[in-house]
Parts: C-alpha cells; structure tokens; sequence
C-alpha cells in the first residue's frame, strides 16, 4: 500500500507516518521546506520526501507522485486564534491557503493515482469544523470549508472513499500553541493521546471494500 501523508513532521501525522511505516507501507511525504524534507528523510526510512509549502498551495504542482496512491491523509495544518476585530488578513489567509486550498489542490494532482488504486482520502478536521466558537473565526472557517470540500469530493468521486475525521483537542504541538495564544495553561494528559487518534485514522483507512466512514468524531473521553 501507497500513502501520501501531509504533516508527517509533527503531532498527529507524524504517528499516523510512522504506524504506517513500521508495518511496511510505502509513503510519500510532504515538507514545507528543502530543509524540513532532510529532517523527514532521516527519520523515516526509505520515505519518498518532497517539498511543497502548502501556505502556497500552487507548489503543490510540482509534486511527482507515484501512478497510484491507497491513500492521501491531509494533517497538515496551521491555527492562529483571535476576535474577527483583530485577525489580520494574513491570519485568515494563511489559514484558508494551508488549512483548504492546500488540500483541495494536492486532492487535484493525486486525483489519478487515487483514481487507478480506488484509494480512501482522509481529510483531517477538527471540532471547529462543526462549530465556529469566539476566538476560532478564521481556523473554524478554513475547517467548515474543509467539510465542504469533503463532501462534494464524495459525491463526485464515487469509486473512492472520502472521510472527514474531527479530532477534539490532541496533544500536539499544536495544541501547546492554542494553550499558547489562549493565555492557559498546558496538560497534555488532558487531552486526546495523538496516537489514538492516528489510530482511528487507520481504521478508516484499513476499512474493507465493503465498507467507508465518511466522518467520524473523537472527543476527549
Ligand atoms: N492538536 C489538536 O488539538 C487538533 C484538534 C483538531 C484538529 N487538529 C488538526 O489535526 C491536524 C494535525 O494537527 P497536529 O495537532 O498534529 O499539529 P502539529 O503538531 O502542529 O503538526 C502540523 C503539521 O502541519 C505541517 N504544516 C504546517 N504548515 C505547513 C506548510 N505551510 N507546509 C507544509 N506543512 C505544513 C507542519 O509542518 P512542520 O513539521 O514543518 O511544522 C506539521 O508537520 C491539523 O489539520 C489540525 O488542524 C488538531
């Protein structure tokens, strides 16, 4: 089997990466930098590396994929939290870009080799991509829009299976930096274990024929 996984460099795509390579799957990761895809190269084993700063989803276009892929999981992602009064348009542009636009345009190009394996493709969302909360505006956008993008890919790709999975807050880097800029805090034994949720993920990948979850939530237990 063949992944494409974006944010294989830290939190929830960097387990779901190594899950996948330790039990002998082929992948194809995505960096943002010449410099982050050395990093990646060297952590995991005979991955096929290559760069595309998804904040610029047109580099995407660049990427040589293989002729088929059973998988693209989005999980990359970016949050900058703030009142609609002081978002800048760089914050909801960068968010938009990295969050949506990205994973619209690498579903684009992956398209045929998804199309030749009948391969799954996991978008991975967030609460925030079921309800917008003060502070969260331009991350629950990009997340809603996220959905959106999800579902009509469904209804047009019928031979794949298209899932949306909405993690609750995980233990990542990236929830250190929502602590960060909400002024609180941090536990990370408060919240989702990143491992759990890369392993829901590959249920939703390993699913038979028979089968597809379209969405799929895990909360905090
Ligand atoms: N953590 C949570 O509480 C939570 C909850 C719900 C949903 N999510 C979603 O889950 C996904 C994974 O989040 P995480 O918590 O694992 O975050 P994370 O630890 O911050 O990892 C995010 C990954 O995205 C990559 N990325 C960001 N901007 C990029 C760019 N311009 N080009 C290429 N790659 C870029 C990062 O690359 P570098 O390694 O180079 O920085 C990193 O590998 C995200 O979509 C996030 O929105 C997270």
């Amino acid at each position: 089997m063949t992944h494409l996984v974006t944010g294989a460099g830290s939190g929830i795509g960097a387990v779901l990466a190594r899950r996948l390579l330790e039990r002998g799957d082929a992948l194809v990761l995505v960096a943002r930098s010449e410099e982050r895809a050395e990093e990646l190269r060297s952590s995991y084993d005979g991955a096929d590396v290559q760069v595309a700063d998804l904040a610029w989803p047109e580099t995407v276009e660049s990427l040589r994929l293989p002729d088929r892929l059973d998988s693209v999981v989005h999980a990359a992602g970016v949050v900058e939290l703030g009142p609609v009064g002081e978002l800048s348009v760089d914050d909801w542009a960068t968010q938009l870009r990295v969050n949506l636009v990205a994973p619209a345009a690498l579903t684009r190009v992956a398209l045929p080799a998804l199309r030749a394996a009948r391969g799954t493709v996991v978008f991975v969302n967030s609460g925030a991509g079921l309800a917008a909360h003060p502070g969260w505006s331009a991350y629950a956008a990009s997340k809603h829009g996220l959905r959106a993008l999800a579902d009509a890919l469904r209804g047009e790709e019928p031979d794949l299976r298209v899932s949306t999975v909405y993690p609750g807050r995980t233990a990542t880097p990236m929830q250190e930096e929502v602590h960060r800029q909400e002024g609180k805090e941090y536990d990370a034994g408060a919240w989702i274990r990143p491992e759990t949720v890369a392993d829901a993920i590959l249920h939703v990948l390993d699913l038979p024929r028979d089968a597809t979850i379209p969405d799929l939530t895990v909360r905090p237990g």
